[in-house]
C-alpha cells in the first residue's frame, strides 16, 4: 500500500533549520526559523517560565484529563489578552476561547470549523503569507483565494490593491489577517487600514479570521492587539487564532488558542459545541504542560510582571536590531522600511541566487524568499552580515 508513495520535499523553513543544524561552520548564522534569540544566539527560556514550570511541578496533583476545551483558566486569561479585560464581547456570552495545540492547531481547527458551517467559503489570505497557511488551511478542503498585500517594489502594504482584491469575495468567504507583525513582511496594516477592512468585511459580509501570533513583539501588548479589537466589536462572527510560541517562548510546548465570536449567546453555544466535536474527532484533547504554565504566569501578579517586563526586553532588542541594521545596509540603498517594521520578519529583497550566494560563501541562512529573522541578528553579527549582502549583491 505505500509502495508508491514518493518523498515529498521538507517544508522549506524546516529544511532550511536542519540545513543549519547540519552546517559545520562555527560562525554560521540562523536567519531562517522564527524564533527568538538573545544576544548570544540562544533562544531562550523566560524567566517567569521557569518559575511557573518550578510551580506546576509543586503543586500539580494529577494528569487526568482535562478535556478538548483544555483548560478554562487557560481560555479566560488567552481572551483577556486577545480582547482586554472586562469586554463586552464576553460579558454578552458571545466568545468562547478554546486551548489548542498551538497556533497551528487553531488554524487548522478553525479551518474544520468553517467547512462545516459553510463548505464552499473561500479563503482569502495576503500575498505573501505564511507558507503553513495553504497546507493548514487547505488541507480541510477549503477553497484558497489571495489577496495582494505587499507592494514588491517598495516592501510596504499595497492597501489599495488588497481592498480591490476583496471587493471580489462573497458573502460568506473568510478574509484571515495576520493581527501584527506580519510574517513573512513585517508590514502591518495601520489603525485607519483596520477601519477600511472592518467596513468591507461588514459590508460584504466576510468572515474575519485573525492570526495572532506574535501579540507584544510588535508595539506592545495592547498596541498590538488594537485591530483585533477594532474588528472584533464591529464583526458579528469572527475567529481568532492565537499562539504563546513567541510571546512565552513555549515553541515545543505547542500552546496556543481558538477564540470564537458568534452573533449572540445561543449560536455562541451551538457553534462552540460544533468546535469542541471536531476537536474530539481529530485529537481529542490540548497537551498540558504549555497552557499550564501561561495560566500560571497570568494569573499571578508577581509573574506577569516579571513576563511583560521579558516581553518588553525582547521587543526593544527587536527594534533597536531593526534600526542597527537598516543603518548597516543604508550605502547599499533605501533600506528605511526595516527599521519601520514590525515584529521579528523583513524582507530584505535580493534575489533567490543571492540568499544562496550568503549560505555557501558566508553561512549565512535565510528564506529564499529573502525573509530574514531579524531577532537572529547580534550586534557582533550584524555588520558581518550586512557586508556579506552588499557582497552577494555586487557579486551574484
Ligand atoms: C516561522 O515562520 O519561521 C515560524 O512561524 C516557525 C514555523 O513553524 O514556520
Amino acid at each position: 500500500m505505500f509502495e508508491h508513495l514518493k518523498v515529498l520535499p521538507q517544508d522549506p523553513i524546516l529544511q532550511l533549520m536542519q540545513s543549519f543544524r547540519d552546517d559545520p561552520r562555527p560562525d554560521k548564522v540562523d536567519l531562517g526559523v522564527g524564533v527568538y534569540r538573545d544576544a548570544t544566539g540562544n533562544t531562550p527560556i523566560m524567566g517567569a517560565v521557569h518559575k511557573a514550570a518550578r510551580r506546576l511541578l509543586e503543586h500539580e496533583k494529577t494528569k487526568s484529563y482535562v478535556g478538548p476545551a483544555g483548560s478554562p483558566g487557560f481560555n479566560s486569561a488567552v481572551t483577556e489578552l486577545l480582547l482586554g479585560g472586562d469586554n463586552p464581547l464576553s460579558r454578552d456570552n458571545r466568545v468562547s476561547t478554546i486551548q489548542t495545540p498551538g497556533g497551528c492547531g487553531a488554524l487548522r481547527m478553525a479551518a474544520e470549523f468553517i467547512k462545516l458551517c459553510k463548505p464552499d467559503a473561500a479563503v482569502w489570505v495576503s500575498t505573501p503569507t505564511w507558507a503553513n497557511h495553504m497546507p493548514l488551511l487547505g488541507g480541510a478542503g477549503l477553497r484558497i483565494q489571495s489577496y495582494p498585500y505587499l507592494n514588491s517594489e517598495t516592501l510596504e502594504v499595497d492597501f489599495d490593491d488588497m481592498m480591490a482584491a476583496l471587493e471580489m469575495a462573497r458573502k460568506g468567504d473568510v478574509v484571515l489577517l495576520h493581527g501584527c507583525c506580519h510574517n513573512p513582511s513585517g508590514a502591518d496594516l495601520t489603525a485607519s487600514q483596520w477601519a477600511g477592512i472592518t467596513d468591507l468585511i461588514l459590508r460584504k459580509e466576510l468572515l474575519p479570521f485573525v492570526d495572532m501570533a506574535y501579540q507584544g513583539l510588535g508595539d506592545g501588548l495592547e498596541e498590538d492587539a488594537q485591530g483585533l479589537r477594532h474588528l472584533a466589536q464591529a464583526a458579528p462572527e469572527m475567529l481568532v487564532a492565537a499562539s504563546c510560541s513567541k510571546n512565552f517562548g513555549l515553541y515545543r510546548e505547542r500552546t496556543g488558542a481558538l477564540m470564537l465570536i458568534s452573533g449572540n449567546a445561543k449560536s455562541q453555544k451551538a457553534a462552540n459545541s460544533q468546535l469542541l466535536s471536531i476537536i474530539r474527532a481529530h485529537y481529542s484533547m490540548p497537551p498540558a504542560h504549555g497552557a499550564g504554565l501561561v495560566e500560571t504566569i497570568l494569573q499571578d501578579d508577581e509573574l506577569r510582571r516579571e513576563w511583560q517586563a521579558e516581553l518588553s526586553g525582547m521587543r526593544d532588542r527587536i527594534q533597536q536590531l531593526r534600526h542597527a541594521f537598516s543603518r548597516e545596509l543604508a550605502s547599499s540603498g533605501d533600506f528605511d522600511f526595516i527599521a519601520r517594521q514590525k515584529g521579528m520578519f523583513s524582507f530584505i529583497g535580493i534575489s533567490e541566487k543571492q540568499v544562496n550566494y550568503l549560505r555557501a560563501h558566508h553561512g549565512i541562512y535565510l528564506l529564499e524568499s529573502s525573509r530574514i529573522n531579524i531577532a537572529g541578528l547580534s550586534d557582533k553579527t550584524l555588520p558581518r552580515v550586512a557586508a556579506a549582502i552588499r557582497e552577494a549583491v555586487a557579486s551574484a
